[in-house]
């Protein structure tokens, strides 16, 4: 017999039944943990984006306002008209408060009309006439101060907001926030 002979190749074993069980389970909790890392970052996100609607959305300076008592400035994008009465500023939710549809400001009756059903509403939301229960909705709505970020005024329940006097305020919209209007019945 050689006595330098090669050892023979080490067979390749089958993987046992324990050994593919624990592969298994590891696998499974590798996906697990994945999963759970990337519905907590989803859920961590913010779920509206900052100047869309349902977020925050900053008009612009309180010297950009029109001057009180003005036409209200339709903002289309984030669905509000911005109204800058003489008690206040205030963001009214652009959607009727009868059955839904979407209201205009009429300059020559100075007043918003509804076209679907006619009901009318003041510049700061009151309700005026016609079949809507309510007032007009409002947002949150609140003056900054640029440099420190510090809110300096904030109407919380759909008051207007006095602005405080000082030009470089930046006047924001909380559109993730509405203020259901006054019921007149
Ligand atoms: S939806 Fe506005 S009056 Fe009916």
């Amino acid at each position: 017999m050689a006595k330098d002979q090669p050892p023979a190749a080490e067979e390749k074993k089958p993987i046992n039944r324990r050994e593919f069980l624990n592969f298994a389970w590891l696998a499974s909790l590798g996906f697990l943990t994945v999963n759970i890392a990337g519905v907590t970052y989803l859920f961590s996100m913010p779920r509206f984006r900052e100047g869309e609607f349902g977020g925050m959305y900053t008009v612009g300076k309180v010297s950009e306002l029109p001057p009180p008592g003005s036409a209200p400035v339709n903002h289309p994008k984030v669905k509000l008209w911005l109204s800058n009465t003489e008690s206040g500023v205030m963001a009214l939710y652009k959607v009727c408060t009868h059955l839904g549809c979407l209201y205009n400001w009429s300059d020559q009756e100075n007043k918003f009309i509804c076209p679907c059903h006619g009901s009318q509403f003041q510049s700061d939301g009151q309700y005026l006439a016609g079949p809507a229960p309510r007032s007009l909705d409002r947002f949150v709505i609140q003056a900054v101060d640029p440099n420190t970020g510090e809110v300096v005024a904030e109407a919380r329940n759909g008051e207007p907001l006095q602005l405080p006097d000082n030009p470089d305020l930046i006047i924001r919209v909380d559109t993730g926030t509405r203020i259901t209007g006054e019921s007149h019945a």
